[in-house]
């Protein structure tokens, strides 16, 4: 089977930044030509941003790939670079988090209180014998804890895994144990759309014999913030309460400087087969690429700007664009425990307004549920502050990006798409906001230092107007440094495929615009293949979603004795739409409306009006499930769904 993904629909609105956005902007076009002149020593520049205890003098070593070394002779502290260096540079009272739970509580954390907590957690952890390349297990909330947890971590030394707080007792289980914690940070319970969602109770269950697996061996203790004010169990000798050990510690500590490629931390993402992968992260390349993207992309100015972030710290978003790169910028953000619509729908922003956020970075997933919701839910809150939007995880639809710009906002504010993986550890291709006329719908370039191309089966550059694999062709400062305790693991995934190349394949699909500009056409296994065309569900998807009818929609391929594959879609319809047409038809509308939009060749052949789509808890579309449900098989394992109960609600509506 060729490669070769065909494209079919085109994209002709451009957005250029206004002359007061480009002429304010950090990243200029200026990086483009440095990168380009000297590659490897405009990352040491970006690296030299950071503070160095000793400062490097190698930059790259790739004489093993595919396991690189970036800026090895150097020694830093992460910790100390996003906390201490800006209370020393005179910003102690600079308002680090502007936190807010779920139910409303606030809390104004500086970077002179956050230094102090972390110092004292440091303390705290030492006292428990957690030092250099020990393992922690973070499973919190998103409370200020949280992040003065994984920074504590890095403080001494030691090497983080957050679990997101949202994973199963089975899931903890699996990732402590395969990293061998010492040590468990959890909360007693979070708050989670109006009820206290349990979480010291699972980190018990984990610890406890599993399925005949035994009782878990190597964590010693469970660090436990009170957040829920739920009852929970306790095991003497190895739980201890945070407020009953962090505040009485000493808030002196110095920060011991580690080698560059120290390892900071590991994070576990679901393969599409087996058992996760704890992908790995070191610390001095990780932190200089993390904070630079931040920095350039986000076009975070630290003194004026009220950013973000609304990924959860069990994620790599969270890990390098809450903690890690605005820290280190020394920027202002916010950080929210709950959800997008609890109590109510505008409840975001509500949050917009109450701070004056000005850069917002989010998840397609969840501009198109504002999308199905309608605009007037944004209108009633003043979004004006807004001035720099970014996107991330999924390919973002034309029509949600221009609906992104214009209601969210308020038809000025550039839309950064930003392209990356967990593995990747920082974005990868991006517009830079103030030099870029973005095109909806694709991620753009490549970031300046990095180097991408779009290839065939044969590792070939595919050329303008095609579409084909992405790679990533030389190393970048946050790549990932292997699969914790698994090298062959990682060396078969990212690096077998185009080991002649010496390319890092990141498993997408994309295409390559008459500009040279890169869209991102959706992971490989889930291209279709119809009468012999190969087609990216985001193709599809996009023009089912510039329906007015449609908020949402998710593509797969169902096999079909004449063409292969046959198209089938899933909608959700925009309950604005409801309210005033009645649904009759509509189905086949759209049907007809994909012709139109894009050919014959791509019209499905069977539209199905769904109220749900299966999501992972990162809001990914699994397409796999719909493809069981397209093909009337049982559908397969849905332990990794947020919402279990999704799949048997859509084979319903579809039988
Ligand atoms: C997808 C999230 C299109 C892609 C940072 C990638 C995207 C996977 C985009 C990694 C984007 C992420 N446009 N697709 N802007 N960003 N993806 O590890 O398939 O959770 O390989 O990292 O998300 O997901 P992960």
């Amino acid at each position: 089977m060729s490669t070769q993904i065909d494209h079919l629909l085109d994209e002709t609105r451009r957005f250029a930044p206004s002359p007061e956005f480009a002429a304010n902007a950090v990243g200029t076009a200026e990086l483009y030509e440095q990168a380009k002149t000297d590659r490897v020593g405009f990352w040491a520049e970006q690296a030299r941003a950071l503070h160095w205890d000793k400062p490097f003098t190698e930059v790259l070593d790739w004489s093993n790939p595919p396991f690189a070394k970036w800026f090895a002779d150097g020694t830093l502290n992460v910790a100390y670079n996003c906390l201490d260096r800006h209370v020393e540079a005179g910003n102690g009272d600079r308002v680090a988090l502007l936190w807010e739970g779920e139910p409303g509580d606030e809390r104004r954390v500086t970077y002179a209180e956050l230094t102090d907590e972390v110092k004292r957690l440091a303390n705290v952890l030492e006292g428990l014998g957690v030092g250099e390349g020990d393992r922690v297990a973070i499973y919190m909330p998103m409370i200020p804890e949280a992040v003065a947890a994984m920074l504590a971590v890095a403080r001494v030394g030691a090497i983080h895994s957050v679990v997101f707080g949202g994973f199963s007792a089975d899931s903890l289980r699996a990732r402590i144990d395969d990293a061998g914690a010492k040590l468990v940070i959890t909360a007693d319970g979070g708050y989670r759309k109006g009820k206290v969602s349990p979480l010291k109770p699972a980190v018990d269950l984990a610890l406890a014999d599993r399925n005949g697996s035994g009782v878990q061996e190597t964590v010693e203790h469970v660090l436990v913030v009170k957040r829920g004010g739920n009852d929970v169990d306790w095991a003497d000798g190895r739980d201890l309460w945070w407020h009953d050990v962090v505040p009485q510690a000493s808030a002196e500590h110095t920060a011991k400087a580690f080698p560059a490629e120290t390892p900071l931390f590991i994070l576990y993402t679901s393969g599409t087969t087996g058992k996760p992968k704890g992908i790995l992260h070191t610390s001095g390349g990780y932190l200089a690429q993390a904070a630079f993207t931040n920095r350039v992309i986000h076009d975070i100015h630290p003194e004026t700007d009220v950013y973000w972030c609304t990924a959860d710290i069990g994620w790599i978003t969270g890990h390098s664009y809450v903690t890690y790169g605005p820290l280190a910028n020394g920027a202002t953000q916010v950080l929210f425990e709950g959800t997008p619509d609890s109590p109510h729908p505008g409840r975001w922003w509500e949050l917009v307004e109450k701070y004056g956020v000005t850069v917002l970075y989010t998840a397609p997933t969840a501009i198109r549920s504002f999308m199905k919701i309608g605009r007037q839910v944004p209108g009633k809150y003043d979004l004006s502050s807004l001035r720099l939007l970014g996107s991330v995880g999924e390919p973002i639809n034309p029509e949600a990006w221009v609906w992104y710009r214009n209601v969210i906002g308020g038809g000025s504010a550039p839309i950064v798409d930003t392209w990356w993986q967990t593995e990747t550890g920082a974005i990868m291709v991006s517009a830079l906001p103030g030099v870029t006329e973005a095109k909806p719908g694709s991620a753009q370039v490549p970031v300046p230092g990095v180097s991408i191309d779009v290839v065939d089966d044969d590792g070939v550059h595919v050329g303008n107007g095609n579409g084909g694999l992405l790679v990533i062709t030389e190393p970048w400062p946050s790549m990932l440094r292997g699969i914790w305790g698994d090298p062959e693991r990682f060396v078969e995934t990212y690096w077998e495929k185009f080991q002649k190349q010496g390319f890092y394949f990141a498993g997408d699909g994309a295409r390559l615009d008459e500009d040279g500009d890169v869209w991102l056409l959706g992971r490989v296994d889930d291209v279709m293949n119809v009468s012999g065309h190969r087609l990216s569900t985001a193709e599809i998807e996009s023009a089912l979603v510039a329906n007015e009818a449609v908020a949402e929609a998710a593509v797969v391929g169902a096999s079909d004795e004449t063409t292969g594959q046959a198209v089938v879609a899933f909608v959700i319809i925009k309950q604005s739409y409801l309210e005033s047409h009645s649904p009759d038809g509509l189905a086949q509308n759209l049907r007809l409306w994909v012709g139109e939009q894009i050919g014959p060749i791509a019209r499905p052949r069977d539209v199905y009006i769904v109220g749900e789509l299966p999501k992972t808890r990162s809001g990914k579309i699994m397409r796999r499930l719909l493809r069981d449900v397209a093909e009337g098989r049982e559908v397969g394992d849905t332990t990794t769904l947020a919402d279990t109960a999704v799949m048997s609600i859509i084979s319903a509506q579809v039988k």
